[in-house]
């Protein structure tokens, strides 16, 4: 028997998976159906599962897969730290509960298939990092995944919206379930978890989000992380479809510019923390939106197309009479050098500012300039400043 695996979706404006379909020659045919009761305790009977948060990551998986397989992606991974989605999924592989075992059936010699459907790098977090979970591409024949909603047949770009609606979907059960709790909400709500970095890191590990800690981090791409929020907001002023990251570092910015809908070319000189940033896009899922390239930017700006540049370098600070202040000069490589350089392109470029700086500098660039504020919970994280092509 062929391998059949379909997943059908309400056309709720809150997806939900109804049906279940997998078939292969070991396990033959199985149908499983949502359950009907809110807490899923119908999952205990044959053929029906639970809409719970293992289920809606497995469905993010499968539909994942779809996406990567049909549009030429690398094939996903999920992953994330206890109280993420991923590890919803990593604990009921675990538990091997009936439901979960029943979708995919079992072989002939009675072994679970979903065993060997799932890998699982570091499962239940026994080592320090997060657990990943993929699809065996040996085992499960990705070309299979079929997605349907009520109207019939989805292709990918119906299957990435539903990738985005399940994920915010659980973000908001998940901050609604800590509010009953009497846990605090936004920013504070993140604070308490010890960073995995020491105390030295805590502030910057505080104004993660959960999906965010998940993410490929070391110490100092974790001080340097652009937070979803400030990123999704710079994106939003970031004109053009295609943006070159000239310093992607472990892909905060560029994840951001991919999920507001940019093509992204993301540079770094240092191959550990593209690699980093090709891991944490997977996370989100965007990572065939964005091409990685390891090499310096000052030699790779003028043979790359994009129509915006965006520079988010190591910022230093200088110290006058008790006044911080960060300057061009102070931007780690070549200073205003490289801004200078960018702008001859004819391309637009964004410069992300730290908090400290100083504006006054910006008139010397001889372009008109927008500045925006990135805010994270609230708080001013950085500046955009959009200087336009002439
Ligand atoms: C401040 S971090 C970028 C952080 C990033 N926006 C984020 O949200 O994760 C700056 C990055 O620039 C990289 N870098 C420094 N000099 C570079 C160069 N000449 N070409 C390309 N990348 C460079 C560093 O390795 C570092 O990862």
């Amino acid at each position: 028997m062929k391998t059949l695996l379909k997943l059908t979706f309400s056309d709720k404006a809150v997806p939900l998976l109804e049906r279940f379909e997998f078939g292969n020659s070991t396990g033959g045919r199985q149908v499983s159906v949502r359950s009907h009761d809110a807490l899923g305790r119908g999952a205990l009977e044959e053929g029906v599962f639970p809409w719970n948060r293992g289920m809606r990551a497995l469905s993010v998986l499968l539909l994942r897969a779809h996406v990567a397989f049909h549009e030429g992606g690398i094939l996903p991974v999920i992953s994330g730290y206890p109280g993420s989605l991923a590890a919803a999924l990593d604990y009921a592989l675990s538990k091997s509960p009936h439901w979960l075992v029943g979708l995919f059936g079992s072989d002939s010699a009675g072994c679970p298939n979903i065993d060997r459907l799932i890998r699982r790098t570091n499962p239940e977090c026994t080592m320090p990092g997060p657990v990943s979970l993929g699809v065996n591409e040996h085992v499960l024949d990705v070309s299979a995944i079929e997605i349907f909603g009520a109207g019939g047949r989805l292709g990918p770009p119906a299957a990435r919206s539903l990738i985005e609606e399940l994920v915010a979907e659980d973000e908001r059960t998940q901050l609604a379930r800590a509010q009953q709790r009497g846990a605090p909400i936004g920013a504070a709500s993140r604070q308490g978890e010890p960073c995995p970095f020491g105390p030295a890191f805590q502030p910057y590990w505080d104004r993660l989000s959960p999906r965010e800690r998940g993410m490929l981090l070391d110490e100092e791409a974790l001080a340097h992380l652009c937070p979803e929020e400030a990123a999704l907001a710079t994106a939003a002023v970031t004109p053009g479809t295609h943006v070159i990251d000239a310093f992607c570092g472990a892909g905060g910015s560029a994840i951001g510019f991919a999920r507001a809908g940019k093509r992204v070319t993301a540079i770094d000189i240092c191959r550990e923390r593209l690699e980093m940033a090709r891991f944490n896009a997977a996370l989100y899922g965007v990572d065939d939106r964005i091409r990685f390239v390891h090499g310096d930017a000052r030699e790779l700006l003028h043979s790359l197309e994009g129509e915006t540049v965006y520079l988010a370098p190591c910022w230093g600070e200088e110290s006058t009479l008790g006044q911080r202040r960060s300057k061009l000069v102070s931007f780690t490589p070549l200073g205003g050098e490289f801004v200078r350089t960018a702008l001859k392109g004819g391309r637009n470029v964004v410069l992300q500012l730290p908090i400290h700086f100083d504006f006054n500098e910006l008139k010397s660039l001889g372009r008109p300039v927008n500045v925006s504020e990135d805010r994270v919970a609230g708080e001013l994280f950085s500046y955009s400043a959009l200087l336009r092509a002439a």
